[in-house]
C-alpha cells in the first residue's frame, strides 16, 4: 500500500517516526489514513528488521490530528459506521499490541481519534499547548476508535465520563495530572522528548521490552488472567541470553550488551 496520509521516516537508529500528514485538515483521519496505519502497525512495520521504536506526532505546529474526518461522517449508515469503528479498533489495537514501544508525540490538537491514537500509544509526550478531548457528543455520536475503553483505563471512570459527556478540552498540564500524558515539554520539543525517552528504552533488553508490553496488555484483556501472563514472561525471560546477559553484566559491574535474543 502506498502511503498518502501518513509518511514514515528514520534517521537509522532504528527509531521510526510516523508523522500523521494532512496538515490542511489538521491532521483528521480518514478512511485511506486509517487503512495506512492499519497497514503499517498490523504489517509493514512489523516487517521492518531494523525497526527498535516508532514515535507517532502530527505534520504542522497546530494538531496531532483533530478527529476522525467529519467530512467522511455524512454518507455513514448504520453499516457502515458499525464497520468503520471495528476497523479503526482492530488498527489502534495493532499500535497497542505492537511489539516494539510506541510513542505519542503530541503536539496540539488530540481529538477525537487523535486522542484515542495517543491513548492506544505505550506512552504520551505533549508540547505544553496541546489539548485533548472526546467531543463526539458535539456531533451526536459517540467514540469509535475505544475512547471509551482506554480514556477510562488510562483517568478512571468519573473523568473518563466527565471528558466524554461534556465534550470538554484538557489542557496538556491538566492531562498529565490526570495520568492521560506522562510527560509535558515546552512547544516543538514532543518529538526530542520521544526520542530520548525511547533511547533509554532501547537500551534495555528487547525481549523484556516486548514482553512487560504484552503483560502489562493483558491486565486489560477481559479474557486473559494478566497476573498469570506476568508468570508465565517472567519465566520465560529467565531462559533469554539477554537475562543471562542483564544479570551477569550488573555483578560484573559493566554495561549489558543485548542481543534480543
Ligand atoms: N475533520 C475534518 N476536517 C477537520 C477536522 C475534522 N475532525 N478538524 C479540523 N478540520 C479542518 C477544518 O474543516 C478546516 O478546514 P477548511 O480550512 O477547509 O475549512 C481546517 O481543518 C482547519 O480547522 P479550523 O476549524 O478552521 O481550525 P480552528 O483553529 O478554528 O479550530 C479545532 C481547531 C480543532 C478546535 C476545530 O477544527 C475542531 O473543532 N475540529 C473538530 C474536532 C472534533 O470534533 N473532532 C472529533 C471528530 S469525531
Amino acid at each position: 500500500m502506498n502511503y498518502e496520509f501518513i509518511s514514515i521516516s528514520n534517521d537509522g537508529d532504528g527509531i521510526y517516526i510516523v508523522t500523521m500528514n494532512r496538515p490542511k485538515a489538521l491532521n483528521a483521519i480518514n478512511d485511506k489514513t486509517m487503512a495506512e496505519l492499519h497497514d503499517f502497525f498490523g504489517t509493514k512495520g512489523l516487517a521492518i528488521a531494523d525497526l527498535k521504536g516508532v514515535i507517532i506526532t502530527g505534520a504542522g505546529e497546530k494538531a496531532f490530528v483533530a478527529g476522525a474526518d467529519i467530512k467522511e461522517f455524512l454518507t455513514l449508515d448504520v453499516s457502515k459506521a458499525t464497520e468503520k469503528s471495528r476497523f479503526g479498533q482492530e488498527a489502534f489495537f495493532f499500535i497497542e499490541r505492537f511489539p516494539k514501544p510506541v510513542i505519542a508525540a503530541v503536539n496540539g490538537f488530540a481529538l477525537g481519534a487523535g486522542c484515542e491514537l495517543a491513548m492506544a500509544c505505550h506512552i504520551r509526550i505533549a508540547g505544553e499547548k496541546a489539548k485533548f478531548g472526546q467531543p463526539e457528543v458535539n456531533l451526536g455520536i459517540i467514540p469509535g476508535y475505544a475512547g471509551t475503553q482506554r480514556l477510562v483505563q488510562l483517568i478512571g471512570k468519573g473523568k473518563a465520563m466527565e471528558l466524554c459527556l461534556t465534550g470538554d478540552m484538557l489542557r496538556a498540564d491538566e492531562a498529565q495530572r490526570l495520568g492521560l500524558v506522562n510527560q509535558v515539554v515546552p512547544v516543538g520539543e514532543e518529538v526530542a522528548k520521544a526520542k530520548e525517552m525511547m533511547a533509554k528504552i532501547l537500551t534495555k533488553g528487547p525481549v523484556a521490552i516486548q514482553k512487560t508490553i504484552e503483560a502489562i496488555n493483558a491486565y486489560f484483556q477481559y479474557d486473559e488472567d494478566g497476573f498469570e501472563r506476568e508468570v508465565q514472561e517472567f519465566g520465560y525471560l529467565a531462559g533469554t541470553e539477554d537475562f543471562k546477559e542483564g544479570a551477569g553484566a550488573f555483578i560484573e559491574k559493566r554495561k549489558a550488551n543485548f542481543k534480543g535474543k
